[in-house]
């Protein structure tokens, strides 16, 4: 048994080595290990990832063995050499043949978000997005105001697709939507351009990235386009009512202060949001998953 001490320095230790762990699953999708493993018709040693690889093999081994430990990958050793497979997490969600394919997020995650965070220190200190430290760029003369490139915007509506196809489907059983037969799912430069007609429109990882006035601004567009009956679904996680959890949608709230305007919010702010719009019922659905779905109606 270890003493409460010893206990809190192992979580210490486990939080500060977090990085560490990340960076393997990043090196592991960005060099291809666990397609290789996929498309190889058998397990495969360290040597032979290493040679198809074209990595040094010191270094992939001890990358191979560290998935091991975090369960990405499973090893066996035959006749006195170890064999390295793909476990049921990475064949689901780190194989790009897989249809649920995390591989352009963790991309995106490893390229552009985790250089945000590497600031995060100084946007607390600022409270705002550390897009001028990180990339050396002022965010208002970056592409899209928060993209670095074309092919950057590409990865992350490709990385939003990637977790869309696990998470999508909890969010949108959240409510009963056969009162909407036709559904807009807002994108594109929604300030501006005119909004189509319809009965719901689906605001999904949108408010999250903006100001409490620039989400009024928005609602208000999507008020005043909305017939008698229509609504809005907002599909955002949320904080719990005191702000103090879950620890994920805290970590995205601070994700989106080192990277865009905005902030994730409870459910009273999201209230009070739609209801200074001019929405009357508003219903919050916490579905346990990644996101969350608030069903307004005017
Ligand atoms: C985080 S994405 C969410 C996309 C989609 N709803 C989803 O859940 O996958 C943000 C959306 O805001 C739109 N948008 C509008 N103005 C933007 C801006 N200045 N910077 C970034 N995104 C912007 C993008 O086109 C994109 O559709």
């Amino acid at each position: 048994m270890s003493s409460p001490e010893e206990q809190a320095f192992r979580l210490l230790t486990e939080y500060s080595n977090g990085f560490m762990v990340s960076q393997v699953l990043f090196a592991a999708c960005e060099l291809g290990v666990f397609d290789l493993l996929a498309e190889a018709p058998e397990p495969l040693g360290a040597a032979a990832v290493a040679a198809r690889l074209g990595t040094s093999s010191h270094g992939t081994e001890l990358l191979l063995d560290t998935c091991v430990s975090l369960k990405l990958l499973q090893v066996e050793t035959k006749t006195g050499k170890a064999l390295y497979q793909n476990t049921e997490l990475s064949s689901t969600y780190l194989v790009r043949a897989s249809p649920k394919c995390q591989g352009n997020m963790l991309r995106y995650l490893a390229r552009t978000t985790y250089l945000c965070w590497g600031h995060l220190t100084q946007a607390v200190r600022d409270g705002r997005n550390q897009y001028l430290e990180a990339f050396g760029v002022p965010s208002d003369q970056l592409f899209s105001a928060i993209y670095r490139s074309e092919d950057e915007r590409l990865l992350f509506m490709r990385g939003l697709q990637d977790v869309w196809s696990v998470s999508g489907r909890p969010v949108l059983g959240a409510f009963d939507l056969s009162p909407f037969p036709l559904i807009c799912d807002v994108g594109g430069d929604f300030f501006k351009d005119p909004l189509p007609e319809a009965d719901l429109y689906l605001l999904a990882r949108v408010l999250h990235d903006w100001t409490d006035e620039r989400c009024s601004r928005l609602l208000a567009r999507i008020r005043r386009a909305c017939k008698p009956g229509g609504g809005v679904l907002v599909i955002e996680s949320l904080l719990a009512a005191d702000g103090r959890g879950p620890l994920t949608a805290q970590l995205y709230s601070l994700n989106m202060l080192v990277q865009t305007e905005g902030r994730e919010r409870t459910p009273a702010q999201y209230r009070a949001l739609l209801a200074a719009a001019g929405f009357r019922h508003v219903q919050c659905r916490r579905t346990g998953g990644l996101y969350d779905a608030i069903l307004a109606t005017r």
